[in-house]
């Protein structure tokens, strides 16, 4: 299929307005709209072909509790790693979306999968989870494309996560998304917005 300039034009909007999103309206995804998201998943590139990650759909409320109790912990030892002016603004951010958001999935991804047959990553075994954060960037733009936020939230405990979830202790947690309606859309980061972190251009060398 050749792509016209109306593609890419699209494409473009969405780029800019993917934007992490914390701030969540509690209306459900409709079905259909969250298989097509899933399966978009399907279309991003692995290392070999291996598609390592693991994708739990996290339903269960005393799950989802488990999870924001793991955050709140992490945040609360992370704002210690700053003083005082800093500190407040640090407790100040809104870094999860997770009592709103309707969806949550958490992504690990499986260290030796049997798919790929180890092609292309003897010598990088990390391009296992790197082809998982490609599936998540999959998902994160099929989600914008139909106007449904995703945010990100690292700021967990991994060895919780996979206790919690239930999942072998081998796999890698890499992230767990927060995704649905956002109340909000913008085009620039909330960091950025709320003067945490300027929002810088990319450092390109040429050699
Ligand atoms: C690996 C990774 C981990 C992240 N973890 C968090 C997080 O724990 N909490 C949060 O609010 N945002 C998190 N983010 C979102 C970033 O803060 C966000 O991508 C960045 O500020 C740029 O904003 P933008 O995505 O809107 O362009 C994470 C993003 C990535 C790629």
């Amino acid at each position: 299929m050749e792509l016209s300039q109306d593609h890419s034009a699209r494409l473009d909007d969405i780029l800019r307005w993917r934007r992490d999103v914390r701030h969540f309206n509690t209306r459900p995804v409709e079905p259909d709209v969250l298989a097509r998201i899933e399966a978009s998943v399907d279309f991003a590139p692995s290392v070999g072909n291996s598609r390592p990650w693991r994708v739990v759909r996290v339903m269960d409320e005393d799950k989802r509790r488990a999870v924001c109790d793991s955050f709140e912990r992490e945040n609360l030892a992370a704002s210690r790693a700053y003083r005082d002016d800093t500190r407040c603004e640090y407790l100040a951010l809104k870094l999860a979306g997770l009592r709103e958001a309707p969806v949550h999935y958490a992504f690990f991804c499986d260290p030796d999968p049997a798919e790929g047959r180890g092609l292309g990553r003897r010598t990088m075994p990390q391009t296992l989870a790197y082809s998982t954060v490609m599936a998540i960037h999959t998902l994160w733009l099929a989600a914008r494309a139909r106007n449904i936020g995703v945010g990100w939230v690292s700021i967990l405990n991994p060895a919780i996560m996979n206790e919690t979830l239930e999942v072998p202790c081998e796999w890698t947690f890499i992230a767990y998304l927060c995704v649905g309606y956002p109340v909000e859309r913008r085009d620039v980061p909330e960091l950025h917005m709320r003067g945490w972190q300027e929002n810088c251009s990319t450092v390109w060398i040429d050699r």
